[in-house]
């Protein structure tokens, strides 16, 4: 990064619609925590807009910044590089100007894995895993796990061909066996996982039962969950009553971020749990004011 983009230190987070992002309580905590003098900001842009937003940030005066739903694949598209997690993914979560040119990644999936290694680290032992979900949120997990050596990757989904399209995309770029299922296979792949995570959207936001039934899993197995509202999801909440190992998604949100803040105010940013509760009180706040 060269001293005129430190000089800028400003930040933004880019969705639509942004007032639900919890990035600026996140970066806001770790600027203010660490002393630096800039700013992060959340950006209402409306798709239409996204293309012009883009091509005026070389002159915007930002170091960069994170971009969330709906703009992660039409800025890939739009940026001037691309790191190599970018290009398999097909969509970029983290921008930052360099030489005058907008550079992207996507760090999703080493906030996933970063998430476990600090509370299950013995995940990166298993060598089987079921991934329940095809949508955009697994792509970056599947990608990671094959990355980190996971050699059977399971993807269950109620629409098949979106997980088949998914094994088939990857395939090329990971030395894993993709291999994609419907539910009904469900108990005879539990059998085998190490680790199982849920990246589908059941639950969301109430309290309905999952439908999964935890019998056939290994008592060993690492069960967690990237969907952190609520915090102990109905999957979770199933998973601790078996007396699983799990852990939440509240981490992968705080990981993901710390590239990012790295690259635009050239400081680490920790993971502590004093942010993990800072966070965690305004999602509480916000569910209970819903
Ligand atoms: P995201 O980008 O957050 O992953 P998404 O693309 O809407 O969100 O994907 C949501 C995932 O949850 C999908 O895998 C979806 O399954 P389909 O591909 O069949 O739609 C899954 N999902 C959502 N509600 C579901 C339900 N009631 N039963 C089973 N799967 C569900």
């Amino acid at each position: 990064m060269s001293n005129n983009e430190q000089e800028a230190n400003s930040a933004f987070v880019i969705g639509w619609p942004i007032e639900h992002s919890r990035s600026p309580l996140l970066h806001g905590y770790w600027l203010k925590y660490l002393k630096i003098p800039g700013t992060y900001e959340a950006v209402g842009i409306s798709p239409e807009k996204i293309e012009t937003f883009i091509r005026l940030l070389p002159k915007s005066g930002f170091a960069g910044g994170n971009v969330t739903v709906p703009h992660k694949e039409a800025v890939f598209r739009l940026v001037d590089h691309r790191d190599e997690i970018a290009e398999v993914l097909g969509a970029v979560n983290t921008l930052w100007l360099k030489d005058g040119k907008v550079h992207g990644t996507n760090t999703d999936g080493y906030g996933f894995c970063a998430n476990l290694d600090s509370f299950a680290p013995k995940w990166r032992q298993g060598k089987t895993v079921v991934v329940l979900g095809a949508g955009g949120a697994s792509r970056a997990i599947i990608y990671a796990l094959g990355k980190a050596g996971y050699s059977k990757i399971h993807i269950i989904n109620r629409t098949l061909a979106k997980a088949e399209a998914i094994a088939e995309e990857f395939s090329p770029h990971l030395e894993s066996d993709l291999l994609p299922h419907s539910w009904e296979d469900a108990p005879d792949l539990l059998a085998k996982a190490d680790l199982l995570v849920n990246t589908t959207s059941i639950g969301m936001g109430d309290s309905g039962d999952f439908p999964l039934d935890f019998s056939n899993l290994k008592e060993q197995a690492i069960v967690t969950d990237i969907v952190y509202t609520p915090l102990l999801t109905p999957f979770l909440k199933l998973a601790k009553s078996k007396n699983y190992k799990t852990v939440d998604g509240l981490g992968m949100l705080l990981h993901q971020a710390a590239p990012g803040f790295e690259k635009w105010f050239g400081t680490r940013p920790n993971i502590t749990p004093a942010l993990r509760q800072y966070i965690l009180k305004d999602l509480t706040k916000k569910v209970l004011h819903k």
